[in-house]
């Protein structure tokens, strides 16, 4: 079935790779308009390019998004563009593992800012909007690493968890209001995200253990996303926590 989300206006934050690549092209398949954030400009007009052609009429936000006043900006932009924003997916985030006695605190500041405060940030610039319609969705990825708690991931964790506790108490705020909030929790899987382990012992471990196994595809956590925002606007996902088979924690 195409159309389900015919004209529907999103956001997806994180959209220059992986699961925010994925995300944009699933939204876009199901007739919606996409703006797509990130860092790298070149990788968003590759994909807007390809967005373009499913008619999602894209907008490319170049953007830092460690930058609270960047992720205020994306949403205003893409209100202006659209005239309104339907369905927000912060999905940008890095994952900077390293043992807690050698961590480079800056690196995290850098996570925590990204991972936790830049989706505070995006997600209170679109409650004005959502609440004067009276309907919006905002869709937050967290991580199994949001539920379960593993040595070298102490950070990552705060901040996952920290999406999680806030997804929930978002929800609790916002539901009068129509607004709903669904919390993606996915296990391993295979994109860049580990790429960018500075800590060379940290990658080691997380490289092998994600050989042990078959991964999920950037694409099976777009599925998940695109479930949640196509419900009857009476049914709100809260959360999805979804493990490849092979992933025991
Ligand atoms: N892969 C996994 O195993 C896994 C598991 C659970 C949860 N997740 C979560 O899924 C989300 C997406 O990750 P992914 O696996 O798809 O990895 P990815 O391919 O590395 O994607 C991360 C995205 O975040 C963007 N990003 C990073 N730093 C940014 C910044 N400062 N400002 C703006 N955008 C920034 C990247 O774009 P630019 O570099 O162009 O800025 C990229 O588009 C993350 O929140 C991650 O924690 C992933």
């Amino acid at each position: 079935m195409k159309d389900r989300l015919k004209d529907r206006i999103a956001l997806v934050t994180g959209a220059s790779s992986g699961i925010g690549e994925a995300t944009a092209l699933a939204l876009a398949e199901q007739g919606g308009k996409v703006a797509i954030a990130a860092r790298r400009k070149d990788r968003l007009e590759q994909l807007a390019a390809k967005l373009a052609d499913l008619g999602a009429e894209p907008l490319v936000l170049a953007a830092d998004l460690t930058r609270e006043a960047e992720a205020q900006r994306i949403v205003r932009e893409t209100e202006a563009r659209y005239g309104r924003l339907d369905i927000l997916v912060n999905n940008a985030g890095v994952m900077y593992l390293e043992p807690v006695a050698e961590a480079d605190l800056g690196r995290w500041r850098s996570m925590l800012e990204l991972n936790v405060l830049s989706l505070i940030a995006s997600t209170q610039a679109a409650l004005g909007g959502m609440r004067a319609r009276r309907e919006g969705h905002v869709v937050n990825v967290s991580s199994v690493a949001g539920r379960v708690a593993n040595p070298m991931a102490a950070a990552y964790a705060a901040t996952k968890f920290g999406v999680v506790g806030f997804s929930e108490s978002l929800r609790r705020e916002v539901y009068k209001d129509n607004i709903r909030v669904s919390v993606i929790e996915p296990g391993m899987v295979d994109t860049e995200l580990r790429q960018h382990v500075a800590h060379e012992a940290s990658q080691r471990a997380v490289n092998v253990r994600a050989g042990e196994m078959r991964q999920l595809q950037a694409e099976d956590i777009a599925d998940a996303i695109l479930f949640c925002v196509t419900r009857p606007d009476y049914v709100c996902i809260n959360e999805v926590l979804m493990r490849p088979t092979d992933q025991e924690r």
